[in-house]
């Protein structure tokens, strides 16, 4: 990616607000852009294809490196978007390095769950999908799904460490592809203390990027999210174990999302005239937002997180993703402060309002 800049006679002055996207359901729909959201991505940019007003990407989906996503999003919406404009539900994880840094944790979840857990820091992180195939028999339905064929991949050394080494923590990263193994193997975890096939021990943390029950992805009517997901995980654990499950998620609308898009947000701003691969953080912590807007279609995600994180946060509920309430009407009970048809149009009234 190209530096990011902008013209020496623009530097003084940071703008005083930034915007925070939601993808699915606002910016796309499957990988189809939506809403007019090429050409409002574009007003966001000088005619030299520079960034001019800070914004980012804040979304409860992932499984993937956010260099990836944001080299995706360049291709698909036509405009540069560097990998720290990328904020995903998993993206908090990376605070928790510390506390996990050393520990034998799984990752769950469509794409690259483990690269990204690696990624972010983690020293010792086996996908789901390995882990399974390192205890014969617990999946006594893999027979019948064609589609794995990962077997070979895992050494016989292997699999005896992970057979003898209990998992300190799960961590949910994306949508789990297979949810009969992914709930078998993570109540085995889960009730045993971390080692499958033992007692029962002391439930390990349990941690989900998110808690979206439906999302609007390419079909008509919206899909079953990690929600759903944690839903039956947790009914099925609850209906087998004494002590309730334990566990937190970290995307919208938890308030730590909306913190962390506000810091990458402040670092974006104080360094449009930088290379973002060596941003300011020093300097990311006296930029100060009037308003910082978030434009989503979930009700219940984006607009109740935006809503709880407080001032500087301002919401705007566009209608072509989960609420498709009639023109003119808001979500009765968390309203955005407005409501707009698609995503250009929220991006209109903003630039109408601040410049
Ligand atoms: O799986 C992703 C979905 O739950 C929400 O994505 O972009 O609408 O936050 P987004
Ligand atoms: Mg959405």
């Amino acid at each position: 990616f190209s530096t990011i800049s902008l013209p020496s006679s623009q530097q003084a002055e940071p703008p005083s607000f930034g915007i925070a996207f939601d993808i699915d359901g606002v910016v796309l729909r499957g990988s189809t852009p939506i809403g007019g959201a090429t050409k409002a991505l574009r007003r966001l940019y000088d005619d030299y294809g520079v960034l001019k007003i800070p914004f980012i990407f804040l979304t409860n989906g992932g499984g993937v490196r956010e260099s990836k996503r944001a080299a995706e999003l360049s291709e698909f919406l036509g405009v540069k978007i560097s990998p720290l404009q990328v904020v995903q539900g998993h993206s908090p994880f990376k605070q928790m390095v510390n506390r996990f840094e050393n520990e034998l944790i799984v990752a769950v979840g469509k794409g690259e769950p483990a690269t990204v857990m690696s990624e972010y820091g983690f020293k010792n992180v086996i996908s789901i999908d390995e882990y399974a195939l390192c205890f014969d028999n617990i999946d006594p339905l893999a027979p019948y799904k064609k589609w794995s064929t990962m077997e070979a991949a895992v050494s016989s050394t292997k699999k005896s460490i992970i057979n003898s080494a209990r998992v300190q923590a799960a961590f949910v990263v994306s949508d789990s592809v297979d949810w009969s193994r992914d709930v078998q193997v993570l109540c085995d975890i889960l009730r045993t203390g971390g080692l499958p096939g033992s007692e029962e021990g002391p439930q390990p943390p349990l941690f989900f990027a998110h808690d979206d029950l439906k999302y609007q992805g390419a079909f008509s009517s919206e899909r079953f999210g990690m929600g759903a997901f944690r839903i039956a995980l947790e009914s099925i654990f609850n209906s087998i174990h004494t002590k309730a499950l334990t566990y937190a998620s970290v995307g919208k609308p938890n308030p730590v999302a909306f913190k962390n898009a506000e810091v990458v947000l402040k670092q974006l701003a104080s360094s449009l005239h930088h290379d973002l691969t060596t941003v300011d953080h020093a300097n990311s912590r006296s930029h100060d937002f009037q308003k910082l807007y978030m434009i989503g279609d979930n009700p219940l995600v984006d607009i109740k997180g935006a809503r709880q994180a407080g001032h500087p946060w301002f919401p705007i509920l566009t209608r072509t993703g989960v609420f498709k309430g009639d023109p003119h009407s808001n979500h009765a009970e968390f309203p955005a402060n407005l409501v707009v048809d698609t995503v250009e149009d929220a991006v209109n009234f903003i630039l109408r309002n601040e410049l």
